[in-house]
């Protein structure tokens, strides 16, 4: 069976995590939107990995894992992060991927000093937006050097005159970018090929896959809480658009949420407790560990939504439902959830054993209608409980 794992809140949910544990049971594993804004951690033997841009089923040698068409990818980093594993991954990306050029990073950078969005700054909306507009650059593109050069030429053409003129900054060298990105592509080309081709033989084959979501529903473009968004859809109906397979493919959808609500970046925030109860949050950032994974931003932190919890497992049809970092509460004698508008008290427990947790999973499960099927209790890919 095909799985996908999917955030439910603002991201950071512990998607990584998840995905390294049923990358064991799928034969391949599939990023499909979103680019290096992602930042999803694993923990083997305590030993910590962040991967931004490659597909958590990494460390799974004998898996093969997929870059799909709807991610935007910014080779620097990937090649950095496949430098940094030690070894050659077992990994494939479509050769109709959208490049993050460097102004593409330069224009978020300059762009979030006015607008206050709280992106990465790692160029994701502004590569998203050239694909739109049919100015983007293609992962394809980075082996033809004439169609590289002529489109980094007419990028620049434009960007350069925002640069110097909007922002009042340096423009690029055309020669300098191209060079670099001629050399990018030859560094991947033994990755690139066809993936659409590749997962459309695989569903074919019976092969089981596993897409691994980005960021959460609520950072989705269309229905997150515009324009503190992303600039991609993170829900479950891009997994067809970002890589070529039918809607009709059969996918359970696992929703992954935290005990707690943590945000980063600017935007609403349900159940904020920064401002009513700022001692509280801080504990629950230090025990939580709640710094960005990406650039080490301090979370926000709030109580968990129900409300949202129900708009996001409607949104993705989410059949099974994994609570992360149940540990963050062990020792805590209260804690809050907003539900229905109002914020209900509950008690806090010792450990995933204890009456109390039963008793909220109960309450998660009879008011959310999807079953907890995953509990984690912990960082390591061995702490986790699945029936
Ligand atoms: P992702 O973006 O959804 O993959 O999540 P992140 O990796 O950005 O953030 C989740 C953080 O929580 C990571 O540091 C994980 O190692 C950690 N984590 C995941 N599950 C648990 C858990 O059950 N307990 C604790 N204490 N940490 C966890
Ligand atoms: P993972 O996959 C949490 C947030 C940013 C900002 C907004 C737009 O680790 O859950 P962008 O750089 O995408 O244009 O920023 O989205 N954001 C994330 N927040 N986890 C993520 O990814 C995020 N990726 C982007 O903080 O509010
Ligand atoms: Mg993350």
């Amino acid at each position: 069976m095909n799985t996908a794992v999917l955030g439910l809140q603002y991201g950071d949910e512990g998607k990584g995590k998840l995905v390294d544990i049923l990358a064991e049971k799928h034969d391949v594993i599939v990023r499909f939107h979103g680019g290096n804004n992602a930042g999803h951690t694993i923990y083997v033997n305590n030993k910590k990995t962040v991967f931004h841009i490659l597909p958590s089923g990494v460390l799974h040698k004998n898996k093969l894992n997929v870059i799909a068409n709807g991610v935007v990818l910014d080779p620097k980093v990937l090649l950095e992060e496949i430098e940094s594993l030690g070894f050659t991954p077992n990994l494939k990306i479509s050769s109709k991927c959208h490049v993050i050029m460097p102004y593409h990073v330069k224009l978020d950078q300059l762009r979030e000093q006015k607008f206050h969005i709280g992106t990465t700054q790692r160029g994701i909306g502004p590569a998203y937006e050239d694909k739109a507009s049919r100015k983007g650059i293609l992962v394809e593109d980075l082996l033809n050097p004439s169609v590289l050069r002529q489109k980094i030429e007419l990028a620049l053409t434009e960007k350069n005159v925002l640069f110097e003129t909007l922002f009042s900054t340096f423009g690029m060298s055309v020669d300098e970018v191209y060079n670099l990105y001629q050399a990018y592509g030859w560094s991947l080309k033994p990755y690139i090929t066809d993936t659409t081709k590749l997962l459309q033989d695989a569903v074919k084959e019976n092969k089981s896959i596993l897409f691994e979501g980005s960021q959460g529903t609520l950072l989705d473009v269309d229905h997150g809480m515009y324009p503190y968004v992303t600039s991609s859809n993170t829900t479950a109906a891009n997994i067809f658009t970002g890589t070529g397979l039918s809607f009709k493919t059969p996918v359970d959808v696992v929703g992954v949420f935290k005990v707690y609500n943590t945000r980063v970046g600017e935007g609403p925030f349900s159940g904020c407790i920064e401002q009513t109860n700022p001692n509280l949050a801080g504990t629950i950032r230090e025990i939580g560990k709640e710094y960005g994974a990406t650039t080490g931003r301090p979370r926000k932190i709030g109580w968990i939504d129900l409300d949202e919890l129900k708009y996001a497992i409607n949104l993705n049809g989410v059949t099974q439902l994994a609570l992360m970092k149940t540990d963050i509460f062990n020792g805590f004698e209260e804690f809050c959830a907003v539900f229905d508008g109002f914020t209900l008290k509950f008690k806090g427990w010792n450990s995933i054993d204890d009456k109390n947790f039963k008793d909220f999973v109960q309450f998660l499960e009879r008011n959310l209608n999807v079953p907890v099927k995953f509990v984690s209790f912990g960082p390591n890919r061995d702490q986790i409980k699945y029936e």
